[in-house]
């Protein structure tokens, strides 16, 4: 499954997907920036969620709200108190961790002693092996059992208040060495602030210090009157937005998966006091829906409802998908209350309510949010699409089933020769349908070559233009993912390819 991630990885390099952030510089730890390719399909997953999120709901309105905001949004907010992660150095590697990781892959570890046990005794006893029985039963497999449930509840304890010092005795009590040195010379964990910061304007009285916004969701509350009021707005409502949000994450792993710069699709929903549980439940059942209908398989995705909520939720949940590495959160559900339009209340000595001219009442209302990363979803549309194909010819081909609607490019257009009349057919079949949808011209090369570098960028349909085509104008289409050909006419093309690949 590793193997399988790194060769996604380089798969996104080597088709114009992901390439690392200042390549020719070798890199920007935990920055990417997005190719040909990639920015399309990233596109893409942007306006599936906008259409069906924004157009779908009358009551859900989007904005884009500035990067830079009022300092005193992130105090109001506990980002500035709060948004820490326990940080730990080696003194001997010079590494910097994540103590919460680093004792958390400790309990992994045992989880893995007790898969081996079990993998043993399967192979002693075969068949009728039961492992509920052996479970209970196994002198080793008990105390496994016992170390990693003493463990997780002394972690979870640590990391409430947090205890710094408690975290960095679990680290010492474990024995957890670094994977790099290999030695326990630890420091003490000491809390590391994620957000960025940098300094705006140039008074006398020196610069402002400023902050990159770690989550879009504060521009959608400080917000909230000017739309409420301009959009005459009547609770229930939304507000929808799509931005760049910062964090300097100590760790940077898997890729996409955890950047220092990313993109986020939030949306805050204003709802009375007392019905936000409803709606939580509601709009938990939306959003998985809205992953499922990508048709990635209801068996790659769960949900992972929150045991500890932050002190300003009542309810949350994580929207998990199936990737090479395991089940992973992608998109955030959260009960957060009226605890963020309260801050703000208090912070900008503003009345930020909401009169209902229903029952004439005034109240601050409480808000359900859902939070995907655009990058995660695109990590996890790539990794299920990637498949490298068996043939019955014995070939392998590289492919992407990507959903058409996300394709970078829906239709290649490609004629059998490069002479002959042949290249002026197809471009006048692209100049016909570039304006309904994004058509890629290629020339170079076999048929069957050009096919694959479709296959391995994900296009759903190629037409090829051949002898015939100057007669009758007919193609040779195409399809992805069962390599079918059929004869069709020109004028047919856009009808049967516009409706599969529009979002
Ligand atoms: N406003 C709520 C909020 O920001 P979060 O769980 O911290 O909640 C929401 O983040 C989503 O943003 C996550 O589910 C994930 O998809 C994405 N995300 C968070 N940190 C990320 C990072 N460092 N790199 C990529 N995506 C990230």
């Amino acid at each position: 499954q590793e193997d399988v991630f790194k060769k996604i990885v380089s798969h996104c390099k080597e088709y114009g997907f992901v390439f690392p952030s200042s390549d020719i510089y070798d890199g920007l730890a935990a920055v990417y920036d997005y190719g040909q390719n990639g920015v399309e399909l990233k596109n893409n997953i942007k306006e599936y969620w906008w259409k069906s999120m924004v157009l779908l709901h009358e009551n859900i309105v989007g904005i884009d709200s500035a990067i830079f905001m009022h300092p005193t949004i992130w105090k109001a907010s506990g980002h500035v108190d709060a948004f820490n992660d326990p940080l730990i150095d080696n003194r001997d590697s010079k590494k910097r961790y994540r103590a919460d990781n680093l004792i958390e892959d400790q309990i992994a570890k045992y989880d893995e002693k007790i898969d081996k046990e079990v993998a043993k005794a399967r192979k002693r006893f075969g068949d009728a092996f039961d492992e509920s029985q052996f479970r209970q039963t196994n002198a080793r497999v008990m105390e496994y059992q016992q170390k990693r449930d003493a463990l997780h509840e002394r972690y979870t304890r640590a990391m409430q208040g947090p205890d710094l010092a408690e975290l960095k005795q679990i680290i010492i009590d474990e024995e957890i060495v670094d994977p790099i040195s290999g030695t326990k010379n630890w420091t003490d964990v000491r809390q590391f602030n994620l957000m960025f910061s940098t300094e705006m304007g140039a008074s006398a009285d020196g610069a402002m210090k400023v902050y990159l916004r770690p989550e879009t969701a504060q521009g959608i509350f400080v917000n909230y009157l000017n739309v409420q009021k301009t959009g005459r707005m009547k609770v229930p409502f939304g507000i929808a937005q799509i931005g760049k949000a910062f964090r300097n994450e100590i760790v940077a792993r898997q890729f996409i998966f955890r950047m220092r710069e990313f993109e986020q699709m939030e949306m805050q929903f204003f709802v009375k006091p007392g019905t936000e549980l409803d709606w939580f439940a509601n709009w938990k059942q939306t959003r998985m829906k809205w992953h499922q209908t990508l048709g990635f398989g209801a068996e790659n995705y769960r949900f992972h409802d929150h045991e500890k909520l932050a002190h300003y939720a009542n309810a949350a949940t994580d929207i998990e998908f199936r990737m090479p590495f395991g089940f992973k959160e992608v998109e955030g559900i959260h009960s957060r209350t009226n605890f963020d339009l309260s801050q703000h209340e208090k912070y900008c000595g503003k009345q930020i309510k909401y009169f209902d001219p229903q029952t004439n009442e005034s109240y601050t209302p409480y808000v359900i949010e859902t939070s995907i990363g655009v990058d995660r979803m695109f990590l996890s549309v790539m990794c299920h699409s990637y498949e490298e194909e068996k043939l019955d010819n014995g070939e392998t081909r590289t492919v992407l089933h990507l959903p058409a609607a996300l394709a970078p490019v829906k239709l290649a257009v490609l004629p059998l020769v490069k002479k002959d009349g042949l290249p002026e057919k197809a471009r006048e079949i692209i100049d016909a349908l570039k304006f309904h949808f994004n058509c890629q011209y290629d020339e170079k090369d076999t048929i069957g070559k050009r096919y694959r570098r479709q296959d391995a960028i994900g296009t759903p349909y190629c037409v090829t233009v051949d002898y015939d085509s100057l007669k009758d104008n007919t193609v040779t289409l195409r399809h992805r993912d069962t390599m079918a050909q059929e004869r069709v006419n020109i004028a047919d093309l856009n009808g049967i390819i516009e409706d599969k690949v529009s979002i």
